[in-house]
């Protein structure tokens, strides 16, 4: 038996792959027509223990355009709901279907899948990562840059999964980041180095400080995420306190290039980590990107099950 290709970080493509998936995703858009048939008689079983509204639609409707099929699987619905081990689930689903993707709490659930599965796993969000989410953000930024080499983008806010992915991705990019989040709420340190080490051998930089207009200065692309994420409700209103003066509003965004945009995962909290004025103003390309989502991964389930063109 082979050993599937996972993708748990987005650090198991190679630059090139992702250069490669980027303009597979480009295509599928422009011509969907293309790839109706190419995952015929093929299924993705999708475990999510959090809520979802895009990865969940995108991963089911991305499946069906393909000639395939996406099963819900709510992981209060299924035996892992009643204690089932995660080896168990990846074993007795990898007898069924030809993909996982799995949303989870912590990270270490989706690599205990990839370990036992004997088909892809796709993280569909962890504590840790989110790089479904960044694929879509680079197609996104790629649509309105060209070429992404050399572009900057400039994270505000929590040091999270989003942020985390971001700086792998964007450096696997060819591209700058520049992240500003407040004290205790940084990034993970050897994220970070992993994302210096790829950045540089494009000449590029990782910067992180607790500054977000010296942050967003000269940036192309100003991102944000929420400042509570799922799991972390119960910290919302010291998080509200400690993340005072890190919202992206038009203020922040002029210290920005005078063409950059506006970039957010969603759901987004207006009035909390970005102004409603940036979020629904011509900056921003939040709904293109919640759109590449779809485009995006049906690159990635192509690619990881090897039906693309050689
Ligand atoms: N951005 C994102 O992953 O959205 P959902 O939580 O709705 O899937
Ligand atoms: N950081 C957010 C991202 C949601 C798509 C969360 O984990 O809830």
């Amino acid at each position: 038996m082979t050993t599937p290709r996972h993708f748990l970080t987005g650090d198991e493509l190679s630059v090139s792959e992702q250069a490669r998936l980027l303009t597979l995703a480009h295509d599928i858009k422009a011509r969907p027509e293309r790839y109706r048939r190419r995952l015929e008689g093929r299924t993705l079983a999708m475990i999510f223990q959090k809520k979802s509204t895009r990865t969940r639609v995108s991963f089911e409707a991305g499946m069906f355009q393909l000639g395939g099929h996406a099963l819900f699987l709510g992981a209060d619905d299924i035996q892992i709901g009643r204690g089932e081990t995660i080896s168990d689930t990846a074993r007795v689903l990898s007898r069924y279907v030809d993909l996982i993707m799995a949303r989870v709490y912590a990270h270490a659930d989706v690599e205990e899948l990839a370990a036992t599965s004997r088909v892809p796993v796709i993280n569909g969000l962890s504590d840790l990562h989110h790089p479904c989410q960044v694929l879509a953000d680079l197609q996104t930024m790629a649509e309105r840059f060209g070429s992404l080499h050399g572009r900057r983008l400039a994270y505000i806010g929590d040091g999270n999964n989003m942020a985390h992915s971001l700086l792998l991705g964007c450096a696997r990019a060819g591209m700058s980041v520049s992240v500003a989040t407040p004290s205790g709420y940084e990034c993970q340190a050897a994220i970070v180095g992993r994302a210096r080490a790829l950045a540089s051998a494009f000449g590029q930089t990782i910067v992180t400080s607790h500054d977000p207009a010296a942050t967003v200065k000269g940036a192309d692309a100003v991102y944000t995420d929420v400042w509570a994420s799922m799991g972390q409700e119960d910290e919302h209103a010291r998080r509200l306190r400690d993340f005072a003066g890190f919202q992206v509003d038009a203020a922040l965004m002029a210290h920005a290039q005078p063409d950059a945009i506006f970039l957010h995962c969603l759901p987004a909290h207006r009035g909390e980590e970005v102004s409603a004025e940036v979020c629904d103003g011509p900056q921003s390309v939040i709904f293109d990107e919640a759109e590449n989502r779809l485009h995006a991964q049906k690159a990635l389930l192509l690619l990881l099950l090897e039906e693309v063109d050689s």
